[in-house]
């Protein structure tokens, strides 16, 4: 998605613009641009690609003064061009959006009624010129841009900067997310904290509709009916140390090594005093909920596939699993005794928000799942529980779903014994086997060689089908969905017993199937699945224990051997093999890992 920045310095503004916008790599781009104000001239700079062209061309052709706007676009309507990147600037305005004018061709038609010129395809244009036709009739830059905003519909977040105001940003903001941090005597804006970090960790989150009036020694906020709103103040503990690579060559990989620790942080912040049971930080009463709807996008999807089986099978909890996107438009019923759980590692995906203001007063409780607790998702809900995975910066989410994982593992359990569907000694034999799951991790983490020998094979193929049963079926899909989006190999996943249901008919030589399959109760069952595969010259890249692999020596192109561990446990640990896969293969092929092609880290528009 889209980043923004501003600034109201008391330094030159294009050094910090850029250093912030490199701070929003992550969520995708394929342009960037900033603009400033210098002794009341405005002027932008704009540039296709990574940043680095952008900072070459202000070494060409500077841009000086102490106040300004940048923005990382990620393309929606019109080409990744410099004509379509932002700041986009119509006479003595300049705006950076992030999101979708829905409203914007009538906006066009309206101001071309009025003879007014467009020079690009993109909605953000017509912000920027309905904002100069509001100058131009008389009014001041603040209500020029009020009226502006008012014209819009659709998810946006926006910074407009006018020529001659060199102590005036505005910003304001409707569905996606934005920040105003404090400085000492400057003021900044930003799509996210971590974008104002190395500038302030005083952050002040717009609200919904929120409309604010920024100068250096003062910040005017009016809600959605134009009344002063008074927002909290935060200060953001971001921990620097996790927003760098910390010696490894991608963000991803990190990561994935990051795992036995995070994981391990988020066990120990939901464990009671004496180890035996969950604690939340607030109760939930599971004896008065009979149905548990779950609702995400993508890997946080999975997430909640996973979790279906826990509930289901720990807490004989009925449970319903939707993708947003899905579930918003389809108006389903959330009757009483419902409830509504969403997992977002962001807390700002488009879909997933809207699902939850879909239940909101429907649903019995509100609860997410969330890794940015200031997350309008966490905001929104009534309950959040923060996965405390630290900063996730790789596109590809990795220690964010494992912390997901854990955190709905401790609440299914927790649901068990309210319950009564566990005993309180099944509860804290459960409990002790997720505290010595990082110890499992780490040794998984070990297996990173033979994965990357067998991530070498895949790289060579076009298509890959991952096989999975039980818990098992959902990481097979999440596995699939890793290795396509950074390696850009077409994968796709299957529950094993569909296999002969059609699946099989791809099955040749030249159609690698990675099944994952620890020597559970499944196994034999997914055994002859992995039999059926090698027997029309499939090559299976298998992934399991020391008894899968004993049961089934020499079958497999090649076996990745996990420890063995509780198998409540089992999707935890084997997202790592699956990461891993994906992570080698795609450094095989020279794709960009962190920033993969297309996408972006978090998805704000629909
Ligand atoms: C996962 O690797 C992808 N980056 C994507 O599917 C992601 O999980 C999805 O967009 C949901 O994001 P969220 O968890 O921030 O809501």
């Amino acid at each position: 998605m889209c980043g923004i920045v501003g600034v109201l310095g008391d330094h030159e503004a294009a050094p910090i613009l850029v250093d912030a916008l490199k701070r929003l790599e992550y969520r995708g781009y394929d342009s960037a641009g900033i603009a400033t104000v210098n002794e009341g001239q405005l002027d932008r700079r704009r540039a296709v690609g990574k940043l680095v062209n952008l900072s070459d061309l202000l070494v060409h052709e500077p841009l000086l003064g102490k106040a300004g706007i940048g923005h990382t676009r990620w393309a929606t309507h019109g080409a990744p061009s410099v004509i379509n990147a932002h700041p986009h600037k119509a006479g003595p305005v300049a705006v950076v959006h992030n999101g979708i004018i829905e409203n914007f061709r009538e906006l066009r038609a309206e101001l071309a009624g009025q003879g007014i010129d467009f020079a690009t395809e993109t909605d953000t244009e017509t912000v920027a010129l309905m904002a100069q036709y509001y100058l131009e009739q008389g009014n001041s830059p603040v209500e020029a841009a009020r009226k502006t905003v008012a014209r819009l519909d659709g998810a946006f977040a926006l910074a407009f900067l006018f020529e001659g105001e060199n102590d005036l940003l505005i910003a304001a903001r409707k569905g996606s997310p934005l920040a105003v941090g404090h400085g000492e005597g400057e003021m900044f804006v930003g799509s996210d904290a971590i974008a104002l970090a190395p500038m302030t960790d005083k952050i002040t989150y717009l609200d919904e509709g929120d409309f604010a009036v920024i100068t250096r020694e003062s910040l005017e906020i009016r809600d959605a009916n134009g009344e002063l709103a008074n927002r909290e103040m935060r200060t953001i503990h971001l921990d620097d140390a996790r927003i760098d690579k910390g010696g490894h060559k991608h963000f991803m990989a990190k990561e994935i090594a990051e795992q036995p620790l995070v994981i391990g942080e988020a066990v120990r912040h939901y464990l009671s005093a004496d180890g035996n049971s969950v604690e939340l930080p607030e109760d939930i009463d599971f004896t008065s909920i009979n149905r548990l709807t779950m609702v995400a996008c993508g890997t946080a999807f999975y997430a909640c596939l996973t979790a279906k089986y826990w509930f289901e099978q720990l807490a004989q909890m009925p449970v319903e699993v939707d993708i947003a996107s899905e579930f918003r438009y389809r108006e389903p019923p959330v009757p009483g005794g419902t409830m509504a759980l969403f997992v977002s590692q962001s807390g700002e995906t488009a879909d997933t928000l809207a699902a939850l203001r879909y239940c909101d007063g429907k649903a019995d409780k509100i609860v997410s799942v969330v890794n940015v607790a200031e997350s309008s998702i966490a905001r929104e809900s009534d309950l959040a529980l923060p996965i405390l995975a630290g900063v996730e910066v790789g596109v590809a989410s990795t220690k964010a779903f494992t912390c997901q994982l854990t955190v709905l593992l401790m609440l299914a359990l927790k649901a068990a014994e309210q319950r009564g569907t566990l005993s309180a000694e099944d509860i804290a034999d459960k409990l002790s086997a997720l505290r010595g799951l990082p110890a499992a991790l780490n040794t998984a983490l070990e297996q990173d060689g033979v994965i990357a020998a067998a991530a070498q094979k895949l790289a060579e193929t076009s298509d890959v089908l991952f096989l999975g049963r039980g818990l098992m079926y959902p990481l097979a899909l999440e596995g699939a969905l890793k290795l396509k989006e950074i390696s850009y190999i077409h994968a796709e996943a299957y529950a094993s017993g569909e296999l002969k249901h059609g699946p099989i008919a791809l099955i040749d030589k030249t159609m690698p199937v990675v099944v994952m399959a620890p020597y559970d109760a499944l196994f034999d069952k997914t055994r002859s699945n992995m039999q059926e595969v090698l027997a029309r010259g499939g090559k299976v890249v298998l992934i399991t224990d020391r008894k899968g692999a004993d049961d089934t020596s020499g079958d497999s192109w090649r076996t990745i051997v996990m420890p063995e561990i509780d198998p409540i446990l089992t999707p935890i640990l084997y997202a790592v093999p699956a990461q891993l896969l994906a992570y080698h293969t795609a450094e095989a092929k020279g794709t960009d890992v962190d920033q993969p092609r297309n996408l972006a880290k978090s998805v704000t528009v629909e």
